[in-house]
Protein backbone atom coordinates (compact mmCIF):
# COMPACT_ATOMS: atom_id res chain seq x y z
CA UNK A 1 0.00 0.00 0.00
CA UNK A 2 1.51 3.65 -0.66
CA UNK A 3 0.70 6.70 1.11
CA UNK A 4 -2.77 8.26 -0.01
CA UNK A 5 -2.63 11.47 -2.62
CA UNK A 6 -6.06 10.96 -4.18
CA UNK A 7 -9.69 10.12 -3.28
CA UNK A 8 -11.87 7.39 -3.59
CA UNK A 9 -14.41 7.65 -6.08
CA UNK A 10 -18.34 6.99 -5.65
CA UNK A 11 -18.44 8.89 -2.58
CA UNK A 12 -22.24 9.38 -0.94
CA UNK A 13 -21.77 12.92 0.04
CA UNK A 14 -20.32 14.22 -3.40
CA UNK A 15 -23.11 14.67 -5.35
CA UNK A 16 -24.01 17.11 -2.68
CA UNK A 17 -21.35 19.16 -2.63
CA UNK A 18 -21.67 23.00 -3.87
CA UNK A 19 -19.05 25.89 -3.61
CA UNK A 20 -18.93 28.62 -0.97
CA UNK A 21 -22.14 29.67 -0.20
CA UNK A 22 -23.35 32.81 1.79
CA UNK A 23 -26.27 32.53 4.28
CA UNK A 24 -25.97 28.91 4.19
CA UNK A 25 -27.83 26.66 6.12
CA UNK A 26 -26.84 23.26 7.30
CA UNK A 27 -29.44 20.55 7.40
CA UNK A 28 -28.93 18.22 10.12
CA UNK A 29 -32.32 16.15 10.59
CA UNK A 30 -34.83 17.63 12.76
CA UNK A 31 -32.00 20.31 13.80
CA UNK A 32 -31.02 22.78 11.36
CA UNK A 33 -27.69 24.74 11.68
CA UNK A 34 -27.78 27.88 10.22
CA UNK A 35 -24.50 29.22 9.97
CA UNK A 36 -25.53 32.41 8.71
CA UNK A 37 -23.85 35.21 7.14
CA UNK A 38 -19.86 35.15 7.06
CA UNK A 39 -18.23 37.19 9.55
CA UNK A 40 -17.15 40.51 8.37
CA UNK A 41 -13.27 39.22 8.94
CA UNK A 42 -13.67 36.47 7.45
CA UNK A 43 -11.70 37.21 3.85
CA UNK A 44 -10.98 35.34 1.20
CA UNK A 45 -10.95 31.60 2.23
CA UNK A 46 -6.67 30.92 2.36
CA UNK A 47 -7.66 27.07 1.43
CA UNK A 48 -9.24 27.76 -2.58
CA UNK A 49 -6.55 25.68 -3.83
CA UNK A 50 -7.61 22.96 -1.42
CA UNK A 51 -4.93 21.25 1.84
CA UNK A 52 -1.76 19.89 0.44
CA UNK A 53 0.48 17.75 3.26
CA UNK A 54 3.66 15.93 1.77
CA UNK A 55 5.96 13.89 3.53
CA UNK A 56 5.31 15.07 7.35
CA UNK A 57 7.55 13.78 10.10
CA UNK A 58 6.95 14.12 13.99
CA UNK A 59 8.78 12.33 16.77
CA UNK A 60 8.10 13.27 20.29
CA UNK A 61 11.03 12.71 23.45
CA UNK A 62 9.73 9.50 25.77
CA UNK A 63 10.96 10.07 29.30
CA UNK A 64 13.58 7.90 28.83
CA UNK A 65 15.54 10.00 26.96
CA UNK A 66 14.66 8.41 23.70
CA UNK A 67 12.24 9.31 20.77
CA UNK A 68 8.79 8.11 19.32
CA UNK A 69 8.55 8.34 15.73
CA UNK A 70 4.71 9.12 15.51
CA UNK A 71 4.23 10.19 11.78
CA UNK A 72 6.86 8.49 9.21
CA UNK A 73 5.74 10.02 6.39
CA UNK A 74 2.31 11.47 5.88
CA UNK A 75 1.31 12.75 2.85
CA UNK A 76 -2.58 13.41 1.41
CA UNK A 77 -4.37 15.94 -0.41
CA UNK A 78 -7.87 17.28 -0.34
CA UNK A 79 -9.97 19.87 -1.93
CA UNK A 80 -12.88 22.50 -0.07
CA UNK A 81 -16.29 20.80 0.22
CA UNK A 82 -14.80 16.94 1.17
CA UNK A 83 -15.07 15.63 4.46
CA UNK A 84 -12.50 12.98 5.36
CA UNK A 85 -12.41 10.55 7.84
CA UNK A 86 -8.71 9.90 9.57
CA UNK A 87 -8.93 6.44 11.74
CA UNK A 88 -6.56 4.12 13.26
CA UNK A 89 -5.75 2.84 16.91
CA UNK A 90 -5.44 4.89 20.16
CA UNK A 91 -1.99 6.33 19.77
CA UNK A 92 -1.69 6.21 16.08
CA UNK A 93 -1.17 9.75 15.56
CA UNK A 94 -4.75 11.31 14.35
CA UNK A 95 -4.85 14.34 17.28
CA UNK A 96 -0.88 14.86 16.39
CA UNK A 97 -1.41 14.85 12.77
CA UNK A 98 -4.80 17.00 13.32
CA UNK A 99 -2.70 19.57 15.19
CA UNK A 100 0.33 19.88 13.08
CA UNK A 101 -2.74 20.79 9.98
CA UNK A 102 -3.18 23.78 11.82
CA UNK A 103 0.13 24.26 13.37
CA UNK A 104 -0.97 23.77 17.02
CA UNK A 105 2.35 21.73 16.82
CA UNK A 106 5.04 21.92 14.89
CA UNK A 107 6.41 19.51 12.51
CA UNK A 108 9.69 17.71 11.99
CA UNK A 109 9.86 17.51 8.69
CA UNK A 110 7.66 18.27 5.78
CA UNK A 111 5.31 20.55 4.53
CA UNK A 112 1.67 21.51 5.41
CA UNK A 113 0.20 24.05 2.49
CA UNK A 114 -3.44 25.51 2.43
CA UNK A 115 -3.95 27.23 -0.20
CA UNK A 116 -1.15 29.19 -0.75
CA UNK A 117 -0.17 29.40 2.85
CA UNK A 118 2.42 27.24 3.85
CA UNK A 119 2.44 26.21 7.88
CA UNK A 120 5.42 24.63 8.71
CA UNK A 121 6.93 28.16 7.34
CA UNK A 122 4.86 30.53 9.04
CA UNK A 123 5.11 33.39 12.02
CA UNK A 124 3.71 32.38 15.17
CA UNK A 125 1.51 35.37 14.34
CA UNK A 126 0.05 34.62 10.88
CA UNK A 127 -0.81 30.90 12.10
CA UNK A 128 -3.08 32.33 15.12
CA UNK A 129 -4.72 34.32 12.82
CA UNK A 130 -5.20 31.52 10.23
CA UNK A 131 -6.47 29.65 12.61
CA UNK A 132 -8.63 32.47 14.19
CA UNK A 133 -10.22 32.66 11.01
CA UNK A 134 -9.65 29.90 8.74
CA UNK A 135 -9.68 27.42 11.35
CA UNK A 136 -12.81 25.76 13.45
CA UNK A 137 -11.17 22.76 15.72
CA UNK A 138 -13.69 20.23 17.59
CA UNK A 139 -10.83 19.15 20.30
CA UNK A 140 -11.04 15.67 21.83
CA UNK A 141 -11.46 16.84 25.02
CA UNK A 142 -13.90 20.08 24.65
CA UNK A 143 -11.16 22.27 25.78
CA UNK A 144 -14.43 24.64 27.13
CA UNK A 145 -14.10 27.08 30.15
CA UNK A 146 -16.17 25.52 32.30
CA UNK A 147 -17.07 28.51 34.54
CA UNK A 148 -18.53 30.81 31.14
CA UNK A 149 -21.70 29.56 29.86
CA UNK A 150 -22.73 27.63 26.63
CA UNK A 151 -23.35 30.53 24.68
CA UNK A 152 -19.91 32.27 25.90
CA UNK A 153 -18.17 29.61 24.95
CA UNK A 154 -20.02 29.07 21.43
CA UNK A 155 -19.01 33.46 21.32
CA UNK A 156 -15.57 33.37 21.99
CA UNK A 157 -13.96 33.26 18.82
CA UNK A 158 -16.10 36.07 17.71
CA UNK A 159 -15.02 37.71 20.36
CA UNK A 160 -11.07 37.47 20.22
CA UNK A 161 -11.63 39.43 16.56
CA UNK A 162 -13.42 42.18 18.67
CA UNK A 163 -17.21 41.74 17.76
CA UNK A 164 -18.84 42.83 20.03
CA UNK A 165 -20.37 41.08 23.02
CA UNK A 166 -24.56 41.53 22.75
CA UNK A 167 -23.97 40.48 19.06
CA UNK A 168 -21.77 38.01 19.50
CA UNK A 169 -24.05 36.08 22.67
CA UNK A 170 -26.97 36.39 20.24
CA UNK A 171 -25.42 35.03 17.49
CA UNK A 172 -23.98 32.04 19.74
CA UNK A 173 -27.11 31.44 21.33
CA UNK A 174 -29.32 30.94 17.89
CA UNK A 175 -26.52 28.47 17.13
CA UNK A 176 -27.30 26.65 20.26
CA UNK A 177 -30.86 27.00 20.10
CA UNK A 178 -30.56 25.38 16.25
CA UNK A 179 -29.06 22.39 17.34
CA UNK A 180 -31.68 21.75 20.41
CA UNK A 181 -30.19 23.87 23.01
CA UNK A 182 -33.53 25.54 25.20
CA UNK A 183 -32.10 29.06 26.67
CA UNK A 184 -31.78 27.33 30.39
CA UNK A 185 -29.20 25.20 28.67
CA UNK A 186 -27.62 28.28 26.40
CA UNK A 187 -27.30 30.31 29.66
CA UNK A 188 -26.02 27.33 32.16
CA UNK A 189 -22.43 27.32 32.88
CA UNK A 190 -20.68 24.44 30.41
CA UNK A 191 -19.20 22.52 33.55
CA UNK A 192 -22.70 21.93 34.53
CA UNK A 193 -23.65 20.15 31.21
CA UNK A 194 -23.68 16.36 29.90
CA UNK A 195 -20.67 15.36 28.11
CA UNK A 196 -22.81 15.10 24.87
CA UNK A 197 -24.47 18.48 25.55
CA UNK A 198 -20.69 20.35 25.84
CA UNK A 199 -19.47 18.12 22.60
CA UNK A 200 -22.44 20.09 20.72
CA UNK A 201 -21.12 23.44 22.32
CA UNK A 202 -17.68 22.96 21.11
CA UNK A 203 -19.07 21.80 17.43
CA UNK A 204 -21.27 25.55 17.56
CA UNK A 205 -17.60 26.91 18.78
CA UNK A 206 -16.17 25.34 15.83
CA UNK A 207 -18.25 26.62 13.46
CA UNK A 208 -19.41 30.14 14.43
CA UNK A 209 -16.88 31.57 12.71
CA UNK A 210 -17.63 29.73 9.42
CA UNK A 211 -14.06 28.44 8.91
CA UNK A 212 -13.06 26.97 5.55
CA UNK A 213 -11.23 24.18 7.54
CA UNK A 214 -12.86 22.18 10.48
CA UNK A 215 -10.71 19.62 12.39
CA UNK A 216 -12.90 17.45 14.36
CA UNK A 217 -10.94 15.37 16.93
CA UNK A 218 -13.19 12.30 18.19
CA UNK A 219 -16.58 14.97 18.10
CA UNK A 220 -18.65 11.86 18.65
CA UNK A 221 -16.82 10.66 21.52
CA UNK A 222 -18.45 10.73 24.60
CA UNK A 223 -22.36 10.92 22.05
CA UNK A 224 -25.42 8.25 22.68
CA UNK A 225 -25.87 7.35 18.69
CA UNK A 226 -28.59 9.32 17.93
CA UNK A 227 -26.79 12.77 19.23
CA UNK A 228 -23.37 11.64 17.51
CA UNK A 229 -25.63 11.02 14.63
CA UNK A 230 -26.80 14.73 14.41
CA UNK A 231 -23.12 15.79 14.81
CA UNK A 232 -21.79 14.12 11.88
CA UNK A 233 -24.41 15.12 9.90
CA UNK A 234 -24.11 18.73 10.74
CA UNK A 235 -20.30 18.62 9.71
CA UNK A 236 -20.63 17.00 6.78
CA UNK A 237 -23.78 19.27 5.84
CA UNK A 238 -21.49 21.90 7.17
CA UNK A 239 -18.64 20.94 4.52
CA UNK A 240 -21.53 20.88 1.72
CA UNK A 241 -23.12 24.72 2.27
CA UNK A 242 -19.91 26.15 3.53
CA UNK A 243 -17.30 24.73 0.18
CA UNK A 244 -15.14 23.90 3.92
CA UNK A 245 -12.96 21.30 3.74
CA UNK A 246 -14.11 18.96 7.33
CA UNK A 247 -11.22 16.53 8.17
CA UNK A 248 -12.48 14.32 11.36
CA UNK A 249 -10.46 12.20 13.45
CA UNK A 250 -12.39 9.05 14.40
CA UNK A 251 -12.61 6.01 15.93
CA UNK A 252 -16.48 5.44 15.07
CA UNK A 253 -16.88 3.19 12.16
CA UNK A 254 -20.32 4.44 11.32
CA UNK A 255 -19.37 7.96 11.17
CA UNK A 256 -15.86 7.30 9.07
CA UNK A 257 -18.89 5.46 6.59
CA UNK A 258 -20.71 8.85 6.44
CA UNK A 259 -17.88 10.63 5.26
CA UNK A 260 -16.51 10.48 1.18
CA UNK A 261 -13.02 9.25 1.96
CA UNK A 262 -11.60 7.85 5.21
CA UNK A 263 -7.61 7.24 5.58
CA UNK A 264 -6.40 5.14 8.38
CA UNK A 265 -2.72 5.88 10.14
CA UNK A 266 -1.01 2.60 10.61
CA UNK A 267 2.76 2.90 11.80
CA UNK A 268 3.16 5.98 11.43
CA UNK A 269 2.01 6.36 7.47
CA UNK A 270 -1.86 7.22 6.06
CA UNK A 271 -3.33 5.05 3.44
CA UNK A 272 -6.59 4.54 1.98
CA UNK A 273 -9.21 2.59 3.90
N1 LIG B 1 3.24 16.31 23.43
C1 LIG B 1 3.57 15.00 23.43
N2 LIG B 1 4.68 14.59 24.05
C2 LIG B 1 5.03 13.28 24.03
N3 LIG B 1 4.34 12.32 23.41
C3 LIG B 1 3.22 12.70 22.75
C4 LIG B 1 2.77 14.06 22.74
N4 LIG B 1 1.64 14.12 22.01
C5 LIG B 1 1.38 12.87 21.60
N5 LIG B 1 2.33 12.01 22.04
C6 LIG B 1 2.39 10.57 21.76
O1 LIG B 1 2.21 10.40 20.38
C7 LIG B 1 1.43 9.24 20.13
C8 LIG B 1 0.23 9.63 19.27
O2 LIG B 1 -0.67 10.40 20.07
P1 LIG B 1 -2.04 10.94 19.48
O3 LIG B 1 -2.70 11.68 20.59
O4 LIG B 1 -1.79 11.68 18.23
O5 LIG B 1 -2.81 9.58 19.15
P2 LIG B 1 -4.30 9.35 18.65
O6 LIG B 1 -4.24 8.55 17.40
O7 LIG B 1 -5.00 10.65 18.59
O8 LIG B 1 -4.89 8.44 19.82
P3 LIG B 1 -6.39 8.39 20.43
O9 LIG B 1 -7.20 7.60 19.45
O10 LIG B 1 -6.20 7.65 21.71
O11 LIG B 1 -6.88 9.78 20.63
C9 LIG B 1 1.06 8.67 21.48
O12 LIG B 1 1.95 7.61 21.77
C10 LIG B 1 1.26 9.82 22.42
O13 LIG B 1 1.63 9.38 23.70
MG1 LIG C 1 -6.55 11.50 19.66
Amino acid sequence: MSNVQSPKSGARERETSSANVQGASANVGHWTLDVGQPPADVGRSTLDFGLSVTDLRKSFPTPAGESIEVLRGVSFSAGAGEVISIMGASGAGKSTLLQLICGLEAADHGSILAGQFAIERATSSALARFRNQQVGFVFQFHHLLPDLTAAENVSLPLLITRTRRNPAIQRAAQMLAEIGFDTRMSTSVVGHLSGGEQQRVAVCRALIKQPALVLADEPTGNLDTATGDEIARSLISYAKERGALVIIATHNRALAERCERTLVLRDGKLYDA
